[in-house]
């Protein structure tokens, strides 16, 4: 099997996090919750998890990083904790549903909201922001990649943005976390939403939110915290703030070791890999007849996505055709990603993508581009 749908889960793992989560099983307690060993043990691995996720991300302090199951809790827990009615918020066209569909249940509640648009190519234009900007707005909330085109959008400038008008900023990282450089101070990052599972190379049910030292979000949930079990209200402190019940501690230690690996192998080094597999596999699909491709491929950085369709042919058929016949995996239809779909054009095809991983192999990508240049001649 060719698995090129690592944007929508990274399937290969490090053999260190199949080891530390299997160790886990076998060993683990419950964090916080006790003062035996497997307590004692499962709270040392969170702690020590979330310390590797400040330095990774550049969090003034490991509370600031709160544990929860994906990126699309970490965004309601976000938008919901920190807008209110009256509020105005601005986004983009380019968001997943993870985003905009917490969005539009706030708009329900009085949140206002506006969607910068894209165009034909998927990116936005940042002055949009700029235009944007009114005496109610409270928060930008942007992803850093695309998931439907892989486009990239250049969060320090937004930043910058977000702070000259005051503004509080919240990042989509499901696409970027633990491939690209994220630093939250000097991108001035507010609230960074993140998933294990993906390019952290961590466990599915893993994720977390950053909340910068300061800024109080309100919970999404309360209920067991192993401390302060007399009082009524959950603890306020960071992060049990925003963590009620038990964590998915074995699912943390292998984000612990998916973490460790990723300083050991660098990731820059492994964002290269996966660079090299996208531009092999668009070089060679670019210029075969009736092959459409979306997105903004005009040289600078962008996440190892193509997204394609071959003439008028249904996307799930051409992904099914992939599978069936070439062993390849990918994803069709409409990727979560409603307005970027509009944006394209493409919301009857849908769109195949493509999305590599650094296991990827040469054989892998050779593959991929003889199944388009066949499966479009017969088109
Ligand atoms: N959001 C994931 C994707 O893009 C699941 O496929």
């Amino acid at each position: 099997m060719i698995y090129l749908d690592n944007a929508a889960t990274t399937m290969q793992k490090p053999q260190e996090v199949v080891d530390a989560v299997a160790a886990a099983m076998c060993s683990m307690g419950n964090a916080g919750r006790g003062a035996h060993a497997a307590s004692l043990g499962a709270s040392r691995t969170v702690y020590q998890t979330r310390e590797r996720l400040a330095d990774f991300f550049h969090a003034e302090n490991p509370k600031q990083i709160v544990f929860t199951s994906n990126s699309t809790e970490s965004l309601n827990i976000a938008l919901k904790g920190v807008l209110e009615a009256g509020d105005h918020v601005i986004t983009t066209m380019m968001e997943h549903n993870s985003v905009l569909r917490p969005l539009y249940e706030l708009e329900e509640k009085g949140v206002e909201l506006t969607i910068i648009k894209s165009n034909l190519q998927g990116t936005i234009d940042y002055e949009d922001f700029e235009k944007e900007v009114k005496d109610n707005t409270k928060l930008i909330v942007c992803t850093h990649g695309s998931n439907l085109t892989g486009n990239l959008v250049d969060i320090k400038r937004v930043g910058e943005i977000a702070k000259k008008h005051g503004l509080l900023f919240a990042v989509d990282a499901s696409q970027t976390a633990g491939v690209f450089p994220i630093d939250v101070q000097e991108m001035q990052i507010d609230l960074l939403c993140f998933t294990g599972h993906k390019g952290l190379l961590g466990p599915q049910g893993t994720g977390g939110l950053y909340v910068r030292e300061g800024l109080t979000v309100r919970p999404l949930k309360v209920g067991g915290s192993g401390v302060q079990t007399y009082n009524k209200k959950h603890p306020v402190e960071m992060p049990t703030a925003l963590e009620a019940g038990t964590l998915n501690g074995h699912g943390i230690a292998g984000l612990d070791a998916a973490i460790e690996y990723l300083e050991k192998e660098g990731i820059d080094h492994i964002r290269a890999r996966e660079q090299e597999f996208m531009w092999r596999f668009y070089n060679g699909v670019k210029d075969i007849p009736n092959v459409k491709i979306y997105g903004d491929f005009s040289g600078g950085e962008r996440c190892a996505i193509v997204t394609l369709n071959i003439g008028d042919y249904d996307s799930s058929e051409v992904s099914d055709e992939l599978l069936m016949t070439y062993g390849i995996s990918t994803r069709a239809g409409g990727h979560c990603a409603p307005l970027m779909h509009e944006a394209l054009g493409t919301v009857e095809q849908g769109a195949v993508r493509f999305s590599f991983s650094h296991y990827n192999t040469d054989e892998d990508i050779e593959t991929a581009i003889r199944a388009i240049k066949e499966l479009a001649t017969e088109e």
